[in-house]
Parts: C-alpha cells; sequence; structure tokens
C-alpha cells in the first residue's frame, strides 16, 4: 500500500480551492491507500492567531475534513501540533537547508511583499516544516493544488539531500498529486488568478445560500463580448472554471455558445452558477454543523488520529537518529 498526506492549515474555513485541489482526491485515495491527513496547525503560527483563535480553527476545519467525507476509520487524522516528532524531524532538517535556496522561493518572497512587518523565522524555513511533515510518514503521494508545487519540490529535494549526505536510501521522493494529472488551481471572483483565504476572493463550503449568491452575482465580469468566438478575458475564464467544476456539462456549454455568439447575459450565468454551487456545498454544509457541535466525536477522532500517527512518526525520528549517529551512552 502507497503511504499518502495531505494537510490544510487552520486559518480559515475551507473553500473551494481547497476542497477540489485537495480534499476530493485525498477523500478519493484513502481507501486503497495508507492515508494520513493532518491540521497543519504549527504552520498557523506565522500568522500569529490568539490561543482562542488558534483552538477554534483547528475545531472548524477538522469538522469541515470530516463533513467531506475523510473517514477516520479509513484514514489516520490528525492535529499537527499532538506530534512532537514532527518538530524534531524539522529541526534535523533545517540543518541541510540552505539560506539562500529558502529565500528564493515564491511564497517567500511573496511573503515578505505583503506582510513586510511580519517576516519571521518560521515563514523562511515553511518548505522545511512542510518537508517534515511528509517525510515522517516517509509520503509517497501528495495530494495538493498547484500552488504548493514548490514546497513539493523542496522536500524531494531535502529527502535527496538527506540520502546523499548519510549514504542511504531512507528517504522516498514525494509527488504531488491530481487525479486530473495536473495540478490545479482553482481562480476567485475577483478576476485574480487563485481562490484563497487570505485573498477574501473565497466561496466556503460553509456559506449559505444568500452568502453564494451575493459573492457569484458581484463577482467581476466585463461588458461582454462584442465578436463572434472572441477571446475571453481572465474574470470570464474564471467564471467557466469554477462552472466546470459544480455545473452540469450542458449548462456550460450552454452559456459558452451564447458568448461565442455574443448573446451571454452575465446576470443569468451568475444566478445558475450560484445556484450550482449552492446544489454542490449544501449537502457538505448540513454535514459540518451537525459535526462540529459534536465535541465529543472530535475530540475522540483527534485522539485516535494522534496515537496512530504517532506511531508512524515515532518510528522514523527513531531511524533518523539513528542515521545521524546519535547513540545513547
Ligand atoms: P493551504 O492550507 O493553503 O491549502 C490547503 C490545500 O488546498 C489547496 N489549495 C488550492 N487548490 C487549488 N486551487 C486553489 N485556489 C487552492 N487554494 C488552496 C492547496 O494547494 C493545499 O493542497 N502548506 C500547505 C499546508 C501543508 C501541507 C503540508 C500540505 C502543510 N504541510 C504537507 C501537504 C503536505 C498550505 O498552506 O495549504
Amino acid at each position: 500500500m502507497d503511504i499518502v498526506l495531505s494537510g490544510i492549515r487552520p486559518t480559515g474555513n475551507l473553500h473551494l480551492g481547497n476542497y477540489f485541489g485537495a480534499v476530493k482526491n485525498f477523500v478519493k485515495m484513502q481507501h486503497e491507500n495508507n492515508a494520513f491527513f493532518f491540521i497543519a496547525d504549527y504552520h498557523s503560527l506565522t500568522t500569529h492567531p490568539t490561543p482562542a483563535d488558534l483552538h477554534g480553527n483547528v475545531k472548524q476545519v477538522l469538522s469541515e475534513y470530516l463533513a467531506c467525507g475523510l473517514d477516520p476509520e479509513v484514514a489516520t487524522i490528525y492535529i499537527q501540533s499532538d506530534l512532537p516528532e514532527i518538530a524534531e524531524l524539522y529541526l534535523l532538517l533545517n540543518m541541510n537547508a540552505y539560506l539562500g535556496e529558502l529565500e528564493r522561493t515564491t511564497s517567500f518572497k511573496d511573503k515578505v511583499r505583503k506582510q513586510a512587518n511580519n517576516v519571521n523565522a518560521g515563514l523562511l524555513t515553511y518548505p522545511v516544516l512542510m518537508a517534515a511533515d511528509i517525510l515522517i510518514h516517509k509520503s509517497k503521494y501528495v495530494p495538493v493544488g498547484k500552488d504548493q508545487e514548490q514546497n513539493l519540490e523542496m522536500a524531494r529535494k531535502f529527502a535527496k539531500r538527506f540520502n546523499n549526505m548519510y549514504s542511504v536510501d531512507y528517504f522516498n521522493e514525494p509527488i504531488p498529486f491530481n487525479f486530473g494529472n495536473d495540478l490545479i488551481k482553482i481562480p476567485g471572483l475577483d478576476g485574480s488568478g487563485k481562490m484563497g483565504k487570505s485573498e477574501g476572493n473565497g466561496l466556503y463550503l460553509i456559506d449559505d445560500e444568500k452568502t453564494i449568491k451575493k459573492k457569484v452575482m458581484k463577482a467581476k465580469t466585463d461588458a461582454g463580448p462584442t465578436q463572434q468566438n472572441q477571446e475571453m478575458p481572465q474574470e470570464i475564464i474564471n467564471l467557466f472554471t469554477i462552472a466546470d467544476i459544480v455545473s452540469e456539462k450542458d449548462t456550460v456549454d450552454f452559456f459558452k455558445t451564447n458568448y461565442n455568439n455574443c448573446s451571454i447575459r452575465y446576470g443569468d450565468f451568475k444566478k445558475q452558477l450560484a445556484e450550482d454551487i449552492n446544489n454542490f456545498v449544501s449537502p457538505i454544509r448540513e454535514k459540518i454543523i451537525d459535526i462540529r457541535s459534536n465535541e465529543e466525536y472530535l475530540s475522540k477522532v483527534a485522539k485516535m488520529g494522534a496515537e496512530k500517527a504517532r506511531e508512524s512518526a515515532a518510528k522514523t525520528v527513531k531511524e533518523v537518529r539513528e542515521i545521524i549517529g546519535f547513540k545513547s551512552f
């Protein structure tokens, strides 16, 4: 059985990007593989949440995972900070990660630009912590969206470097995974490239019908096509990308044809899109609300996951310590 792992930062509710980029693939894979799914709460500390927010967000994201179909009886679902072994592997991997390569990652450069007053060391070494997350269970496949491609590349680099340094064949190189082959990027509603938690352009699994409608009706559009088969501007491509994943093929074809012959009415398209998004999220939304109120169940799931995950993590750390040369007197 192959080892599959993925994780999500608990910095807000899950949006359609998280679902289609990572969770959906993972849910499909959990049955045929040895699957680990975790809540990356150490990672979320780079933005300095309050203790109350941190805990609340972890609970919320755990409920959302479960509502999406992650099965705690099948997959190992755990909270990152329940595994101190990850912190130890992170420390060890940090010794072979170099300032230059960490400074050059796109996400670090992005953060330096966006939050110049909080460029902490955790942000710099974020890819090392992520490599520790992945390598701690010797994961083979990692279902993620396109935005995580570079982090996965770094994880492969750190795995290879460790093997070379100690002349071992210990870590395998993890592969980013999507069933459609290419990693995907779900766009936002503001005409920008990516739906994100911090971008304020997201459609969340917890959004109710009214909220979805409001967001979609406000989505950016242009003045409309004036020539047959005219090239679509990015904001219209974005709406069709979302339609492709939530609407029936006939519906998408209908509006595409209307676009191409210049008869499209964006208002109608958006109304239909909002309806299709709501039909998709509403069963998940109901489950989230249901699961979130069941504290006892959530705590049972977290305990069970931590226990299973620690077993595998402790084994790796023990072996890594031996390879490095730590010996007890
Ligand atoms: P995070 O929490 O930002 O996002 C979680 C997952 O959702 C995917 N995703 C998207 N996919 C497609 N389109 C989008 N618009 C979109 N937005 C988000 C992300 O690619 C990701 O798969 N560093 C990670 C969390 C993490 C992790 C790991 C993931 C920590 N350690 C180890 C895998 C393995 C992150 O911040 O994801």
